[in-house]
């Protein structure tokens, strides 16, 4: 797009002040600006005006679930069934690593995080130990890593340094999340130098676009995965294409499935699996009106007591048809470095959005959803923040519990 074209582009959604510093720059950094400006989404930016849309609409219901139970009882059937799917490579994993990790204040991608207190061991460590248990068991299945453009480099660097911690390499995929443009709580959007657009990442919610966006499509169709298995860099006891939850995905013909703890109490901050109008949807815990978190079943447990772990199973075939259905966009709040006047500063306070989408809004767009209940002790240990709740202290507890040296 030429100057002019870009100007009057500006004039439409009124941000003008991308170009307040044009005629300043060199013929190629003008070049630069110019071409950040024509991939800018700006219809993103009306979403400053919008309410939360997750928990409007529909009357809620506490969800059903293959309970601990049901899972003992069925172990053995679900754990073949989803390990014959390995073997015929219909399974592959995703690993989302494009967050920020603000919270834990580790200037590295979280997954380079040192977690041990005796020895070295990163978390990308942990996770990958868990990769090859399984393809141990039946064969290497494709893993795709998600990064962002600010921890791509290290995330694709630490792996190459470990020798990708003995998985075969051709089986790991990298790829470069999908950005949004981030703006000033006016709505107006920043610059992050003279020449560029401030691009921030657009939330784990863009994990399918994104991967099918850098090309990575015709792997999944290359190997035949039909079930890709999505979770958090953070939880360091997950299991990671665990074949009984594959196997009891694939049995009970729901296109996706979730894995959940019981929730500790109401207050609990974690999003919750319900239904909406006889439709999956996760309410966020911000989200949920509050008599609704409190609200018991007659043996006195929580109606609402599924909570999400991040940790899903995904069919393909529904992934490729909701692709193009537009999730919702969540307003972060966030300090947000610019340029103002000619200079970079770096705000202490939030000073601006970012626009994310949300895993968790996916499953009201794949139709049905298996909840499927697993032991929290076993298999939750967030890593989120320094110290306190979901932190590296209740983390590495949990590791010890379970035998895991660290
Ligand atoms: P969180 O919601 O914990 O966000 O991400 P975060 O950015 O990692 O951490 P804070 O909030 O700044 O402390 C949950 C999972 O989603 C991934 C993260 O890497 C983590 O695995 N994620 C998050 C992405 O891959 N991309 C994003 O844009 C955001």
């Amino acid at each position: 797009m030429n100057y002019q074209n870009t100007e009057s582009l500006l004039k439409k959604y009124n941000q003008q002040q991308l170009l307040k510093y044009y005629d300043e720059l060199s013929e190629e950094d003008k070049r630069t600006l110019l071409d950040d400006i024509e991939k800018v989404n700006f219809g993103v930016i009306k979403n400053i005006h919008k309410k939360s849309e997750v928990a409007c609409g529909g009357k809620l219901e506490p969800c059903k679930a293959t309970s601990l139970k049901d899972v003992e009882k069925n172990y053995e059937k679900y754990t073949q069934e989803g390990i014959n799917l390995l073997n015929q490579n219909k399974v592959g994993a995703v690993l989302l690593a494009g967050g920020q990790g603000t919270r834990l204040g580790f200037s590295k991608p979280k997954g380079m995080f040192d977690i041990g207190e005796t020895r070295s061991v990163s978390i990308f460590e942990l996770l990958m130990q868990k990769v090859k248990s399984i393809a141990a068991k039946s064969k290497p299945f494709p893993l795709f890593i998600m990064t962002s453009t600010d921890n791509n480099a290290d995330t694709v660097q630490f792996f190459k340094d470990n020798n990708y911690f003995g998985y075969p390499q051709g089986k790991i995929h990298f790829y470069i999340q999908d950005t949004e443009p981030a703006c000033d709580l006016n709505g107006k959007i920043f610059l992050s130098a003279k020449n560029r657009v401030l691009l921030t990442p657009n939330g784990n919610g863009g994990w399918y676009s994104s991967l099918v966006n850098a090309g990575l499509g015709k792997v999944l169709e290359k190997e035949g995965v039909e079930w890709l298995n999505v979770f958090g860099v953070d939880n360091v006891l997950q299991k990671i294409c665990d074949p009984a939850f594959i196997g009891a995905t694939k049995l009970s013909g729901f296109a996706s499935s979730a894995k959940v703890v019981k929730k500790c109490s109401p207050e609990e901050k974690v999003g919750v699996l319900c239904e909406q109008d006889g439709k999956p949807v996760i309410v966020e815990y911000f989200e949920m009106p509050e008599e609704l978190a409190k609200q018991r079943d007659s043996d006195g447990e929580l109606s609402y007591r599924f909570g999400v772990i991040l940790n899903y199973l995904f069919r393909v075939d529904m992934l490729n048809k909701t692709v193009k259905e537009k999730l919702p966009y969540h307003l972060a709040v966030k300090a947000l470095a610019h340029i103002e006047d000619g200079k970079l500063v770096k705000p202490e306070k939030p000073n601006g959005y970012k626009f994310e989408t949300l895993v968790v809004d996916m499953i009201k767009f794949m139709g049905s959803c298996l909840a499927y209940e697993v032991v929290r002790e076993k298999e939750f240990a967030p890593v989120k923040n320094k110290s306190g709740i979901d932190s590296v202290d209740t983390a590495r507890a949990l590791l010890k519990l379970n035998g895991i040296n660290i």
